[in-house]
Formats: structure tokens, C-alpha cells, sequence
């Protein structure tokens, strides 16, 4: 049992980030050197996913070009003997990797995107990755960890980690039944609740494996919370049919939906960086080196 479509919604304003997405997808944004949506691409390969579902917009064409192979750009570098960039270039995309693209007409929640990908994912379970959660540092990707929990219980997966109570409001937040180390049975399911409101502060980050049956719930899941199609709501609805597991995956995560979350995944992935990792670590301390004096204007004890 292996999933081999890996869906992308893309379609978003990226407003968060304006102006620097005005003319270009958020997704694009690069972490060091290599955009967020190629980090997600590289992690639904690694999980064995070989087409890649992007529900995208008219605003995404940045995208498109950036899968696309640019023989142009490979002669040149061939040319000049730029053997380790042809070789980043070309890796962009492996041999045996398609990608699809679909629009979604209307920015209607990610549920909506999400039933979007119907005609390109058919009756196959299939992985969703959200690019803007960008997960790093562990020893195996995420998506492959939860490759191995699809391939053994054979049924929905979603990553979930821990959250300060005081941000529940920020995601789709779980109540589970333990069934193993970092393995849970989803028993309950709400979009975005309120601290006082929210069952547990076990948060479900942007990484699903689904089932089909997804779609024929979406079909029906009603705008919910901030007036959107949620696929938290049709998720609530799955685990009435099927079961659905809560895996707490191995890694770190960056909030790259956020300016804070974006900087952070830079400046880490920028020290653990193979060229520029040393020269990077040396400026930080040089920079940091006086901020623990009197002087710190930004101590708050
Ligand atoms: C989406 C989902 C939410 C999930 C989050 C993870 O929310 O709706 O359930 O917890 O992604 O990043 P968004 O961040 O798109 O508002």
C-alpha cells in the first residue's frame, strides 16, 4: 500500500506577505534557498507519492514555471560547467514525477480546494500537503512517517503535535483515544475553537493522508467556521465511517504562514545550510554577541 498522489492546495492570496506576493504565490517564497513548495514537493516524493495535484489559482503561474523543465537554463549551466546548479535545477523535478494543475475557481475554504483535486485523485487514497507548514529536522519526512502508519492500519492519517493552549484558535484541534506512542484514534474534531472551547491543544498541522470517501463528504460539508468549505467539517464527518488516526510525527515545525514562522524556519535551515551553515553561525554570534548587556532595550525582566 503506497500513496502515490500528493494533492497541494495553492490557490491562497498569501496576504500575510503583501507586497511580496503581489505578483508572485506565497509558495514561492524561498527558506535559504529552495521555495516552500519544492520543500513539500521533495517530502511527498520521499513518502513514494508520484503525482503531484496542485489546486492552484490565476495568480500562480510562478508555480507552474518552476516545475516545468527549463532547457535553456540547463544548456547554459552545462555550458559553463555549473555542474552543481544544473544538478539543483534538474532536481527540481525527478524523472518519473508528474505534476497536474487545477484552478479553483472561487476561494471557498480548503475543503473546497481540497474536492477541487476529484477528477485528478478519483478513487485512490491520496496525501495533502500544506507547503506553508514546513516541517524539517527529523530522520525521516513527515509525510514518509506517516506513510509507514497508512501502511500499516491501511486507513486516514493526520499529524497533529502540541500547541500553546492560548493559539487553538489558530488550527483544527483534536480529541483522541491513545492507541500507541504518538498514535491516537481521532475522536472528536473542531476547526479553530476558542482556548475555553478546544477539547485538547493537540493541533492538527498541514499533513493528511486521506480516503476518497473525503470527497463525497466535501460534497455536503456546509461553510463553517469563517464562512468557509472546512475540511476539518468533513473530516468530523469521515470518523463517523471510517476510522481516522492522529499521528504525532517526529520533526520540527515552521510556520511559514507567518512572518515569525518564516523567519525562524530561514535562520535555522540558514545555520544548518552545507555552504553557508559556518560563515552564518560566526555572523549570528558577532551580531547577538552584545545583547545581553545593560543596554538591551528588549529585556523584559
Ligand atoms: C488549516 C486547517 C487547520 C489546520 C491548519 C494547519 O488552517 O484548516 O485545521 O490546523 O491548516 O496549518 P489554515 O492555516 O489554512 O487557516
Amino acid at each position: 500500500m503506497r500513496i502515490r498522489k500528493a494533492v497541494f492546495p495553492v490557490a491562497g492570496l498569501g496576504t500575510r506577505f503583501l507586497p511580496a506576493t503581489k505578483a508572485s504565490a506565497k509558495e514561492i517564497l524561498p527558506v535559504v534557498d529552495k521555495p516552500l513548495i519544492q520543500y513539500a514537493v521533495k517530502e511527498a516524493i520521499a513518502a513514494g507519492a508520484e503525482e503531484m495535484v496542485f489546486i492552484t489559482s490565476h495568480t500562480k503561474n510562478s508555480i507552474m514555471d518552476h516545475f516545468d523543465r527549463d532547457y535553456e537554463l540547463e544548456a547554459t549551466l552545462e555550458a559553463k560547467g555549473k555542474e552543481e546548479l544544473l544538478k539543483a535545477v534538474k532536481d527540481v523535478l525527478p524523472p518519473g514525477i508528474s505534476c497536474v494543475y487545477i484552478r479553483q475557481p472561487e476561494q471557498m475554504g480548503l475543503g473546497h480546494a481540497i474536492n477541487c483535486a476529484l477528477p485528478a485523485v478519483g478513487d485512490q487514497d491520496f496525501a495533502v500537503i500544506l507547503a506553508d507548514d514546513l516541517i524539517a529536522g527529523s530522520f525521516q519526512p513527515c509525510m514518509a512517517q506517516m506513510q509507514r502508519v497508512y501502511q500499516e492500519y491501511g486507513t486516514s492519517v493526520l499529524a497533529v503535535q502540541r500547541v500553546p493552549w492560548e493559539e487553538t484558535y489558530k488550527y483544527g484541534i483534536v480529541e483522541v483515544e491513545p492507541i500507541g506512542p504518538g498514535l491516537s484514534e481521532i475522536r472528536g474534531i473542531v476547526e479553530k475553537p476558542d482556548p475555553d472551547k478546544a477539547p485538547s491543544n493537540l493541533a492538527v498541522v498541514g499533513r493528511y493522508i486521506l480516503t476518497p470517501r473525503i470527497f463525497r463528504l466535501l460534497d455536503k460539508t456546509q461553510p463553517g467556521a469563517g464562512g468557509e468549505i472546512q475540511l476539518t467539517d468533513a473530516i468530523e464527518a469521515l470518523m463517523g465511517e471510517q476510522t481516522v488516526l492522529a499521528y504525532e510525527f517526529e520533526g520540527t515545525r515552521y510556520d511559514c504562514g507567518s512572518k515569525f514562522g518564516y523567519l525562524k524556519a530561514n535562520v535555522e535551515m540558514g545555520l544548518q545550510h552545507h555552504e553557508i551553515g559556518d560563515e552564518f553561525r560566526s555572523y549570528l554570534k558577532n551580531l547577538t554577541a552584545g545583547w545581553d548587556d545593560d543596554n538591551d532595550t528588549s529585556r523584559t525582566d
